[in-house]
């Protein structure tokens, strides 16, 4: 159980493929604290698995959100706004890279491989954020996932080292600009958790070790470690905390040789 109350908060949830995604971890933790969720799933080939995690948080609303596509976007908030009336928290914990894209000589990247990348991983924050903030009536706190190699080289990042640098700064900007209206932006930075998204990641298993071995802590995150992050975030304890990347990485991110 985690000591933070969320009772009467809604919000909206992306990213949910599995019961390994960090955003279903995050899911579980703000129902547990007592939050109301809608959860999107990608597309009809996920719907059924998402429907069925979404169940076992009791009247969770499960909706379709292909983050490329700005009428679903605008379909997913109309419904949400419909059901909830306002939201006070947005996690958006997506990311996409084509394979190939992840592996080999980052310079060989194609053009329309590294438009879907930053397209999905990055540019989807906007619109989200976009539809998100009329539903935001009493201020509003969104929290996304991004990862070290936006700053540091990952060979196995590749073109997504590079989207995750524009997500951080985006959250820059979007904090500068909607801090006025009492709306947070910030990131959470794990270290490696063996997810669908992180099988794409050649070397991954390598890379996992690594952080274990080097970290200040001696060892891998956990998924509950992320979640009780963002759902501090997601929650007044919170309040005085926008613009950032929090690194919730045993410590990684410190060291040097
Ligand atoms: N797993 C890690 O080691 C790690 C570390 C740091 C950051 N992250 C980040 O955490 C976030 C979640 O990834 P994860 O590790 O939980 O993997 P995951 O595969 O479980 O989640 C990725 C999600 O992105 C969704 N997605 C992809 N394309 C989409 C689209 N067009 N529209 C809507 N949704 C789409 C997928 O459906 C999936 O639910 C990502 O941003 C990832 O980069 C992961």
């Amino acid at each position: 159980m985690y000591p933070i109350d969320l009772s009467g908060k809604k919000g909206v949830i992306l990213g949910v493929a599995n019961d390994r995604s960090i955003a279903w971890s995050v899911a579980r933790a703000l129902a547990q604290a007592g939050a109301r969720l809608a959860l999107t799933y990608q597309n009809d080939r996920l719907k059924e698995r998402v429907d069925r995690l979404a169940a076992t948080l009791g009247g969770a609303l499960v909706l379709p959100c292909d983050a490329t596509d700005d009428a679903q976007i605008a379909a997913l908030f109309q419904q949400v706004g419909q059901s909830f009336g306002d939201i006070s928290f947005l996690v958006h914990s997506i990311a996409y890279a084509n394979r190939e894209d992840l592996a080999g000589d980052f310079f060989q990247t194609s053009r329309e491989g590294f438009k879907l990348a930053l397209e999905i991983s990055a540019y989807s924050l906007l619109p989200l954020v976009k539809h998100a903030l009329p539903l935001m009536t009493g201020g509003g706190s969104v929290v996304t996932m991004t990862f070290q190699a936006s700053q540091r080289v990952y060979p196995g990042y590749n073109v997504m080292g590079t989207a995750k640098a524009a997500l951080e700064q985006e959250v820059r900007q979007l904090a500068g600009e909607l801090g006025a209206r009492n709306i947070r932006v910030n990131a959470v930075s794990p270290g490696p958790l063996e997810t669908l998204a992180a099988r794409g990641i050649h070397g991954f298993m390598d890379l996992k070790r690594v952080h274990a071995e080097r970290s200040p802590m001696r060892r891998n995150i956990t998924p509950e470690e992320v979640a009780a992050t963002a759902l501090f975030l997601c929650s007044d304890m919170s309040s005085g905390i926008t613009g950032a990347i929090i690194p919730v990485d045993a410590g990684y991110h410190i060291m040097g040789v």
